[in-house]
């Protein structure tokens, strides 16, 4: 039979021993189970209490005060070991030295190729003229690239672009000009579009690579004149250097278009005065254009005498290395980011 004074001894007993069960623990969780298996409905102290009942009760209030010194004592061990563990939290973390002189961890955030910002910047001041983007394959036809340009098999003008030939009939387009073919076979004039896009050729040097980007323009409307073409080109140019700069024509031959001129342009580093980027004179080449030839018309069912329209083609690494002086081609296609992370 349990006696009041074993009980006390009891309860005593479990308040020493919480001390040794918490004394190792070293998390919150593991001290507030600890607590629980002791005070907790049917924790230690509640089970040994159960005898209570069967003591005298004179008795008793000795036996509850026992109780409640064990309860706050236990209470008391919890707090004070949860405050030993905070303390020794926030001491490791002073203790940790940090090093303020050392170089912080730099955060790279890409951006659009220069290339790309080029094509997007150009297709946003041709649409300020009412140019809409078009596109065609790279894979293209035979018939496309030169023989619906007027370039039939055996014409000299093959020659001026070294051709990729997938098979006799197919190639990798040499230039942009294919999507004129296909944008009147698909279109009824008014037509005013450009065709930005990668073009290839076996071509390979500082100021040639065998992909390059051209962006090509197209004008068909009745009445559209040489005077239209310069016009466009001039307020291009003046857009996109920034600066009013001016266009010269310069007769030149492409078959598809009659009359043909290659375009310069005041040179933007000297603005004309002469420098090493214009070889001193003044003036540097930014392109190809010139009238559509009636030929061209024909092959796409537009009647020539109805309809006039003009054409260019400009090559888009030129455009971007007169602008910002990149001075080998290479730089735009080898994803070196000292190159990149300038523009
Ligand atoms: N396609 C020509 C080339 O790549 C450039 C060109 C010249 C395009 C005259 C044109 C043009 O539209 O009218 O060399």
């Amino acid at each position: 039979m349990t006696t009041t004074l074993a009980l006390v001894a009891e309860l005593e007993q479990l308040g020493s021993e919480f001390d040794g069960v918490i004394a190792p623990l070293v998390d919150e969780q593991a001290i507030r189970a600890a607590q629980a298996q002791f005070l907790g409905k049917k924790g230690r102290v509640s089970e040994a209490m159960k005898a209570l009942g069967k003591l005298p009760p004179a008795d008793r209030p000795t036996v509850g005060a026992a109780a409640n010194r064990v309860k706050d004592a236990i209470t008391a061990a919890v707090d004070r070991k949860l405050g030993e563990l905070v303390a020794a939290a926030r001491a490791a973390d002073l203790a940790r030295t940090i090093d303020v002189t050392l170089p912080g961890r730099p955060h790279h955030s890409g951006h659009l190729h220069l290339l790309t910002q080029v094509r997007l910047e150009a297709q946003a001041i041709f649409a300020e003229l009412g140019f809409a983007v078009a596109e065609g394959p790279q894979i293209e036809t035979d018939w496309h690239t030169f023989e619906a340009l007027a370039i039939p098999k055996d014409h000299p003008a093959r020659d001026m672009q070294d051709t990729f030939y997938l098979s006799d009939e197919i190639v990798l387009r040499t230039h942009t000009s294919p999507v004129q073919i296909r944008t009147m076979q698909a279109q009824r004039p008014p037509i005013r579009i450009i065709a930005p896009g990668q073009v290839y050729r076996r071509d390979d040097d500082p100021t040639h690579s065998p992909m390059f980007t051209q962006i090509e323009g197209l004008c068909v409307d009745e009445n559209i004149s040489f005077a239209d073409l310069k016009g466009t080109l001039v307020h291009f140019v003046s857009r996109f250097f920034g600066k009013s700069l001016a266009i010269r024509f310069r007769p030149s031959y492409f078959p598809f278009v009659e009359p043909g001129a290659e375009v310069d342009m005041a040179c933007s580093f000297c603005e004309g005065r002469g420098c090493r980027v214009c070889k001193q004179t003044g003036w540097v080449e930014i392109g190809g254009s010139g009238m559509v030839d009636p030929d061209v018309f024909a092959h796409v069912d537009i009647d020539s005498e109805r309809y006039t329209g003009f054409a260019f083609g400009m090559g888009l690494e030129r455009m971007a290395m007169l602008r910002h002086g990149v001075n080998d081609i290479k730089y735009y296609y080898e994803g070196d980011l000292r190159f990149l992370g300038q523009f």
